[in-house]
């Protein structure tokens, strides 16, 4: 019997050959774990736009939906130069961005890795490289002169600072970390003010920049994406880690009293990597339990850990390991490399999916020569690229139900709405938009139609140089 998935991935399902009647009926039991009806996806739909009203209303909810401060819409008009820092994962970029008016913007940029060390040591050695980082940037590729008649703080740099992390804001300069994700883990940095830590650091290397906004990376995506297409009503990252981002009405914001501003909209940062870490509605699996627990934050980042490109691969190794422990797969041998934690990297799933050839030669190299694997026959690889498909489809499937949700929230299902998306997973994985988009017509029929969704490529860079702007134009 074909595995009962849902509809979208029946037709990219090729036979396994010469598999065994077991190794079917255990890759079929595991397609059903992870299969998510319209239904299940409708409910998840709702106990969302739930969780939406609740963080509205209170602080401290499990979907947190930070108000950004951010008020003003870029109108495309824009004009300026200004600095933008993104620190969020793999990478820490630093960019000099000149908005010219009419869409056009220009950039450039220095990437910098941050190490494990780095990530995971004292906060003031994270926020010292980052200080030094800017330094080698301003002297190396910014031309800009101050007159010697402009005021002394008229002689720093504005910068923006997009900071992709869990944020209580209470300024568009000011916020406090509430939580690490995606393996980030500096001890003494939760709780405290994030723009004085990297403000301090710059005081400390003498860097000459002011730092003049701060901004999640949904809501950089959002801004830059809004520069482009003054319709955008969301930002979504689908990378490392996964958030979004919309534009709401400052009234229904309920939470911030008191707070009164000529704008009718704020971005709201959503945070929805948190979603259900009470685990009510989400179809966990084993696979998820085991990955969440042996995880530097367990019970934390439930939604995230189901979707975004730091956790995918683990949850195929999971199910690979389980598959070899039942002598099913690689004739009940793993190695030493498989065996170790988030070894099976998501990108190696990208490869393997899209591995079109008769033998799966690229499947064959990720196995054996990156993973060490003795030898795979064509059956092996088969139901690896089976296992990463029924991985990566839920990914999708989910992802569509909190987009769904915020266009159900706004209002928005017969108008539609124009989506900015960034992340490597949207960008590189295959089929991930379109498993996106057949979720959401399952869930929105033709009106799926409405949603104009584009990649938003490095918009967190570009939208907290904007927020910037934003806030000197004030
Ligand atoms: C963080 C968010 C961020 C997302 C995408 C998550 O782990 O909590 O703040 O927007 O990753 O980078």
């Amino acid at each position: 019997m074909p595995p009962i998935l849902s509809s979208i991935i029946r037709d990219e399902i090729k036979p396994i050959d010469g598999a065994s009647d077991s190794q079917l009926s255990a890759i079929d039991g595991i397609a059903k774990e992870f299969d998510l009806t319209v239904e299940k996806l409708s409910e998840i739909v709702n106990h969302f736009c739930n969780e939406m009203d609740k963080g509205l209303e209170k602080s401290g909810m499990t979907v947190a939906m930070i108000p950004s401060f951010v008020t003003g819409i870029p109108t495309g008009n824009e004009v300026g130069t200004f600095l933008a820092l993104d620190l969020g994962g793999t990478n820490l970029r630093i960019c000099e961005i000149a908005f010219e008016g009419k869409g056009v913007i220009n950039v450039k940029q220095q990437k910098h890795k941050v190490t494990e060390n780095l990530k995971t040591g004292p906060a003031n050695q994270l926020f010292d490289f980052i200080a030094d980082c800017i330094d080698k940037f301003l002297s190396e590729l910014v031309t800009v002169q101050f007159e010697n008649d402009q005021s002394e703080n008229d002689k720093k740099f504005k910068m923006g600072f997009t900071f992709s992390f869990p944020v209580e804001q209470t300024a568009i300069n000011k916020g406090t970390l509430i939580k690490w994700t995606k393996g980030f883990t500096c001890p003494d940095a939760e709780n405290k003010d994030v723009v004085f830590m990297l403000q301090e650091a710059l005081k400390r290397k003498e860097v000459p920049v002011v730092v003049a906004a701060l901004v999640n990376d949904t809501v950089g995506t959002l801004l830059s994406h809004s520069y482009k297409d003054p319709d955008t009503l969301i930002g979504i990252i689908y990378g490392t880690g996964t958030n979004g981002a919309y534009f709401e009405d400052i009234p229904k914001i309920k939470k911030l009293n008191k707070y009164s501003n000529d704008s009718e909209k704020m971005i709201i940062n959503i945070e929805w990597g948190a979603f259900d870490s009470e685990k009510k509605v989400l179809p966990l699996t084993m696979f998820d339990n085991k990955l969440d627990r042996e995880s530097n934050n367990p019970h934390y980042q439930i939604f995230e850990k189901m979707i975004s490109g730091m956790y995918l691969g683990e949850i195929t190794r999971n199910i690979l390991l389980h598959l070899i422990d039942r002598m099913l797969l690689f004739d009940g041998y793993s190695s030493k490399e498989l065996n170790r934690h988030y070894s099976f990297e998501t990108e190696y799933m990208s490869t393997i999916e899209a591995d079109e050839s008769h033998a799966l030669d690229d499947t064959k190299k990720v196995l054996e020569e990156l993973l060490n694997i003795p030898s795979t026959t064509l059956t092996d690889r088969q139901i690896v690229k089976r296992v990463c498909q029924i991985v990566a489809l839920r990914a999708a499937r989910l992802s569509s139900a909190t987009l769904a949700a915020i266009i159900t929230h706004c209002g928005r299902v017969e108008s539609g709405s124009s989506v900015g998306i960034d992340g490597s997973l949207f960008e590189f994985y295959p089929h991930f938009s379109a498993r996106i988009k057949t979720a959401l017509q399952e869930l929105f029929g033709t009106n799926a139609d409405k949603i104009k969704i584009s990649l938003a490529r490095d918009g967190s860079g570009v939208g907290a140089a904007l927020a910037a702007m934003l806030t000197t134009k004030k």
